[in-house]
């Protein structure tokens, strides 16, 4: 378990992570009826595009679930720049569109507008969030609430898990599912949760870092992209997240013996097609930190083992788990509280 004594530094992050199994355990319980509701009308309207919206970790959620849409659903799908509409005041023409938007708050201006928007346009909109009377819930046709309870850390992690999980289940309601394999989750969850010991010991390595790369492919990728943004904000380090792909169209001659690597290798096909990036990674000594499975972190300079038979659309769910409780320790160990991340705040709003 994240292990943190009550209001010290920390508490309300390692309490909100330690958390996870039973938020997922609320959604897969209490979330079915909004969601295969929400299904039946996206079976209906029959969308040839599915666009996402959303900023920050959700917008790492709404990548995650853009994997989803054109790996099982076959179809094109986008991620939305909402500057498009907000500050260029451009209407698209998106009928046939199914348009998520993904947030924990619902409270940013810009999704809002854009979903306002999307719906005007012809789009069929839903809204994701954890807080049901939010605008952004009331802006959207459809809602589907992550309820994974009031979050108070600034840093968010029980609802980013909660997102993913909710996306996945409605995807997978919208081809016919029923969830069955996600039942499993909040049981590996605590596993997870467990080796958290571990990962403060980890934490130390990156005590002086000023500079870190996050690394994963497919629907891996979204986690590298989460796993920086938690160090960024909690812990101020420069953490730059890639595609192992992109990561080899250039990024990797940043890459030396002095800057951290942390890849994202699970079972399945994306963390196979990280195997010619640990190759190259290698080649340029660099000190590679794994999560994923056990083989593919053997022969790296230190990871965190996953357990194993997890589908790899399932992966992202648990390879967070020691990445957020990485960026708890580190802002600790630093000196630092992650529950209030400097010049931050719970609910952004940008336009
Ligand atoms: C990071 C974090 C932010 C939010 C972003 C979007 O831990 O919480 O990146 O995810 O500000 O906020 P919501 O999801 O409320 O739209």
């Amino acid at each position: 378990m994240t292990t943190t004594q009550a209001n010290q530094p920390g508490a309300l992050m390692a309490a909100e992570i330690a958390e996870q199994p039973q938020a997922w355990k609320t959604l897969l319980d209490n979330g079915t009826e909004a969601i295969a509701a929400a299904a039946a009308r996206i079976v209906e309207y029959n969308p040839r595009f599915v666009q996402f919206v959303a900023r920050g970790t959700s917008d790492h959620a709404a990548l995650y679930a853009k994997y989803i849409v054109e790996i099982s659903h076959q179809l094109p799908a986008g991620l939305v720049s909402p500057s498009t509409m907000t500050v260029y005041g451009a209407q698209p023409d998106l009928r046939e569109v199914l348009y998520i938007a993904v947030s924990q708050s619902g409270g940013s201006p810009d999704l809002v507008q854009s979903v306002e928007v999307a719906r005007a346009q012809g789009a069929l909109t839903v809204a994701i969030t954890n807080n049901e009377s939010s605008p952004l819930s009331q802006a959207a046709e459809l809602h589907i609430d992550v309820l994974a309870g009031a979050e108070k850390s600034v840093a968010a992690t029980k609802s980013y898990t909660s997102e993913l999980l909710a996306l996945y289940l409605l995807l997978d309601r919208v081809r016919g599912g029923d969830g069955s394999l996600a039942q499993a989750l909040p049981d590996l969850a605590a596993q997870v949760l467990d080796g958290d010991a571990h990962v403060r010991e980890v934490a130390q390595r990156y005590r002086f870092a000023q500079r870190l790369i996050a690394t994963g492919r497919g629907y891996s990728y979204p986690t590298a992209r989460e796993g920086a943004l938690k160090l960024m904000e909690t812990s101020y380090l420069s953490a730059q997240a890639f595609s192992g792909a992109d990561l080899l169209h250039g990024p990797l001659a940043t890459v030396d013996p002095q800057v951290p690597v942390l890849a994202v290798v699970p079972a399945g096909a994306g963390g196979e097609a990280m195997i010619p990036v640990l190759e190259r990674l290698a080649e340029r000594n660099a000190d590679v930190f794994g999560v994923g499975a056990a083989d593919r972190i053997a022969g790296l300079a230190g990871g965190i083992s996953l357990p194993a038979g997890v589908p790899d659309v399932l992966s992202p769910l648990l390879e967070i788990i020691p990445l957020q409780q990485l960026a708890l320790h580190l802002a600790v160990a630093r000196g630092g509280d992650p529950d209030t991340p400097r010049g931050l705040r719970k609910v952004t709003e940008t336009l």
